[in-house]
C-alpha cells in the first residue's frame, strides 16, 4: 500500500486561562492563535493539541476559548491531556466520544494509511493498561506507527524540567517502547522548549510551547521567552522530518 505524505501541525502547552486576562504577563491567547493561523500552518493534514490546554487545572473557558478557534478547521483535530488539563472537562467541549477508557484518554487514529496513537499521561505517568493496549495494537500493524503523548518518555537534557517533572514511570515505559519495532517516532510536549532526542532506534520530538520556553540550562526555573513556538511534521515512507517555528 502506497504512503502517503502526511504532514502534521503539533502545537503544545497553550496555557490558556479561563478568560482574556494575561497569563503570567503573557497573551497566550493570542500566541496560540499566531501559531494555529499561521501560514506554516495553512497546508497541514491533521493538528494535534499535545497537552496542557488549560493554564492549571481544567478551567472550562480554556476549553471553550480553544473548541471555539478550531471548530472551523478543515482538518481533523486530535488532542491528548496534559498535567493541567481536566479530562471530564474537556470532555464537554471536545469530541471524545469512544476515547476515554477508564478516565484516561487514549486512542489510535488511523489517517492516510498511518497508524496514530494517543496516550495519556496525564497525571504523571502512563498507565499499565495504556502501554499493553499500544504493544498489542502496534503488533497488528506491518509498518510503522507514531505515538504522541503530554510527557516526554526519556531525559531530554532539560535541567529544570528533567529534574522537576519528567514522566514518573519512564522507566517503565521505555521498556514498553523499547519492544515495539515498528514505532519508530514519538511526539511530545510539557517541556516548553524544543527537542529531538534519540530514545535507543526511537527518535523523541518535543514540541515547543505557544505559552512560553523555559531555560533549560539552570536546575531552576527561568523564562527563556514569551514567544509562541510549535512544530510541524512531515511523515512519509521511512522519514519523518520536523521544523520548528516561531513568532
Ligand atoms: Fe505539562
Amino acid at each position: 500500500m502506497p504512503v502517503n505524505l502526511l504532514k502534521i501541525g503539533l502545537i503544545s502547552d497553550l496555557h490558556i486561562g479561563e478568560d482574556e486576562n494575561l497569563v503570567q504577563g503573557i497573551d497566550v491567547r493570542a500566541n496560540f492563535t499566531k501559531a494555529l493561523n499561521s501560514g506554516s500552518m495553512s497546508d497541514i493534514d491533521l493538528l494535534v493539541l499535545a497537552g496542557d490546554l488549560a493554564n492549571e487545572n481544567g478551567e472550562p473557558g480554556a476549553y471553550r476559548y480553544v473548541a471555539e478557534q478550531i471548530k472551523d478547521l478543515k482538518v481533523p483535530v486530535c488532542i491528548i491531556p496534559g498535567n493541567h488539563d481536566d479530562l471530564s472537562v474537556m470532555a464537554k467541549f471536545f469530541d471524545l466520544e469512544g476515547k476515554i477508557h477508564g478516565e484516561k484518554c487514549y486512542y489510535r487514529f488511523d489517517f492516510m494509511g498511518h497508524p496514530l496513537f494517543f496516550l495519556d499521561s496525564a497525571c504523571g505517568t502512563v498507565s499499565e493498561d495504556q502501554l499493553q493496549w499500544l504493544r498489542q495494537e502496534a503488533a497488528k500493524e506491518p509498518g510503522e506507527v507514531f505515538l504522541f503523548m503530554h510527557h516526554p518518555p526519556c531525559f531530554c537534557g532539560h535541567r529544570f524540567m528533567d529534574t522537576k517533572y519528567s514522566l514518573q514511570n519512564k522507566e517503565q515505559v521505555q521498556a514498553v517502547l523499547a519492544e515495539i519495532p515498528n514505532l519508530t517516532h514519538v511526539f511530545c510536549g510539557h517541556y516548553h522548549s524544543h527537542f529531538e532526542v534519540a530514545m535507543g532506534r526511537q527518535k523523541i520530538h518535543v514540541v515547543p510551547s505557544t505559552q512560553m520556553q523555559i531555560g533549560a540550562n539552570t536546575p531552576h526555573f527561568t523564562l527563556k521567552s514569551s514567544a509562541p513556538e510549535w512544530m510541524v511534521a512531515e511523515i512519509g515512507e521511512n522519514f519523518v522530518e520536523t521544523a520548528v517555528y516561531l513568532n
